[in-house]
């Protein structure tokens, strides 16, 4: 794994509370990615069927979990399995959540949990245009789900059972990235935010904040100059490592691996260790704009 730069490595074991590291806010407001090679989620027996992609039902890209119910989408087969498999990503939902307020104890009473989700399928001829293109370098952000400053923790571990390892490319500083794009990048057009809401095109109105996000992610994936020759490091993830970001923040590319979990947490800007870290602010500072207006 590249430990330097970007990564920092931690030797973390167990995703219980007696785990030595604590306290990284820091760290990961700063926008490095927390990898731990040595925190493997272990499956119970015979969760190892769940690792192949026929349990995802062929229209999304991965099995979730939608809280607060937990209810299962995306997958596909026989009653009984689905309870099993719902069982083992919730599993993970706890633990991951139970990990990062230990990692983040700022965050306690503040970090919601999103998505939980698990990717059996490979990233290789997974994209259906450019712009859902992961394997490109980006932020996430999404045009139907503005998040109007609230901040995307993700949590990920590898699971995969024959060594294969998830292989991201990271690249460079949020303030970097938006200052290489901002100077290009139009305003919104007048009333449009009130119109893709009006539409339900977007699920909350599409803030100043959410427009620069949403340009900034899509000009890096068209931008194959960007992608080719822009600072960039290569990481692998071996099975059984976790890693923690955020990535609306870390500039990131899935370049290949299958069997993977993820879980999103959402945290409110204000509710940072350093809400002058946040991409909000940032961007705030560089257009000289308030920008959740
Ligand atoms: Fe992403």
């Amino acid at each position: 794994m590249g430990g330097d730069g970007i990564v920092h490595e931690y030797p973390d074991t167990t995703w219980a509370d007696d785990g030595p590291t604590r306290g990284v806010e820091a760290v990961v407001e700063s926008g490095h990615v927390l990898a731990f090679p040595h925190l493997a989620f272990g499956l119970e027996h015979g969760e190892e069927r769940f690792l192949d992609p026929r349990w995802a039902d062929g229209k999304a890209k991965n099995v979730s979990l939608r809280w607060p119910a937990g209810e299962l989408r995306g997958a596909a087969g026989a009653p009984a399995d689905l309870v099993a498999l719902q069982g083992m990503i919730a599993r993970y939902a706890d633990r991951s959540e139970a990990f990062a307020l230990r990692l983040f104890p700022h965050y306690r009473g503040k970090l919601r949990r999103g998505n939980s989700s698990f990717r059996p399928t490979g990233i290789a001829g997974r994209a259906r245009s450019w712009r859902q293109d992961d394997t490109r370098l980006h932020i996430d952000a999404f045009p139907s789900n503005p998040m109007q400053g609230t901040r995307l923790l993700r949590v990920f571990c590898n699971v995969n059972p024959r060594g294969e390892p998830r292989r991201w490319r990271v690249g460079e500083s949020f303030e970097a990235h938006a200052a290489r794009y901002l100077g290009s990048i139009a305003p919104p057009w007048p009333g449009s935010a009130w119109l893709l809401a009006a539409l339900g095109i977007t699920k909350r109105r599409r803030t100043g904040y959410d427009h620069l996000m949403l340009q900034l992610h899509d000009r890096a994936k068209a931008d194959l100059e960007f992608q080719r020759s822009s600072p960039q490091q290569r990481v692998d993830f071996a099975p059984g490592t976790t890693w923690v970001c955020f990535s609306d923040q870390v500039l990131h590319a899935a370049m290949g691996g299958q069997h993977m979990m993820e879980q999103t947490f959402y945290l409110d800007a204000g509710d940072l260790a350093d809400p002058s870290s946040a991409p909000l602010a940032v961007l705030e500072r560089l257009t000289g704009q308030p920008l959740l207006a």
